[in-house]
């Protein structure tokens, strides 16, 4: 149990990736406390509850200020205390930049950029507190090496690592350490609407040859959260089978 009395947040918590890292975390012993837009969420705290682990679960958008000091308000109240912040929650709204609206980039930077500003700056005041924490942002790789089609997607990943490295800096002295976790092409609702050739072509740039599983990404995470990554902070683990190296 290495993450055992520990409160952790986990944004975006419903389906894919964020309820693949509740389960890691639970698992770890941590209590959690989930939240997305999607009622789905109620569901992953009462699977959590019924297999004999702590959880609540709040419907909340990260876009909201209002919600994010809400979600961090639900785990003082309930737990007491807040030890882990992950920024899970994201979008995609792909296309060309020539056919890019206004609106699709708005919608995606607002929600995985700002959302995980709104978040973190909720998050970091008990932290502040405590005098620790850890707090990991979900980025991706194409936030490292861009991709056609992902203008607002790549320059909203792009965002998310320089802001963790920001504030690894600035929360290092309060024993707050931030760190990103960047995902290669992983099995979920957001890469399943992927072609046949398309999901090939990107089996062929893998070197470890497979597409990864949300469990691969949460095992980083618990990672990051854990005491065995002490001295790690501003630092982004690709998650990705080798893809971008
Ligand atoms: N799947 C991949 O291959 C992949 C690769 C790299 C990075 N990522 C990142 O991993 C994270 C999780 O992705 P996923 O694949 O599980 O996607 P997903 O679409 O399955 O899950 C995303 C969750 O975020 C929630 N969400 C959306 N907008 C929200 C908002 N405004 N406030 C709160 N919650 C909101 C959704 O309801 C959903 O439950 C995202 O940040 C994504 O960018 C995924």
């Amino acid at each position: 149990m290495r993450l055992a009395r520990q409160v952790a947040i986990i944004t975006g918590a419903a389906r894919g990736i964020g309820k693949a890292i509740a389960l890691a975390l639970v698992k770890e012993g941590a209590a959690v406390v989930l939240s997305d837009v999607s009622e789905d969420v109620h569901k992953v705290a009462a699977e959590i509850k019924q297999s004999g682990g702590q959880a609540v679960s709040m419907v909340g958008d990260v876009t909201k200020q209002a919600d994010c000091e809400a979600m961090v308000d639900l785990a003082i109240k309930t737990f007491e205390r807040l030890d882990i912040l992950v920024n899970n929650a994201g979008i995609t709204k792909d296309n060309l930049l020539m056919r890019m609206s206004e609106a699709d980039w708005n919608a995606v930077l607002d929600i995985n950029l700002k959302g995980t500003f709104l978040c973190s700056k909720a998050a970091i005041k008990p932290m502040m507190k405590q005098r620790s924490g850890k707090i990991i942002n979900i980025a991706s790789v194409i936030g490292q090496i861009g991709n056609i089609g992902q203008a607002n997607y790549s320059a909203s990943k792009g965002g998310v690592i320089a802001f963790t490295k920001t504030m690894a800096k600035e929360l290092g002295s309060r024993n707050i350490r931030v760190n990103a976790v960047a995902p290669g092409f992983i099995e979920s609702k957001m890469t399943e609407v992927l072609s046949e050739e398309a999901r090939n072509r990107l089996l062929n740039l893998i070197p470890l040859g497979n597409l990864g599983k949300p469990e691969y990404v949460a095992d980083a995470v618990v990672f990051l959260a854990s005491d065995e990554s002490c001295y790690i902070t501003g630092q982004v683990i690709n998650v990705d089978g080798g893809m971008v190296m």
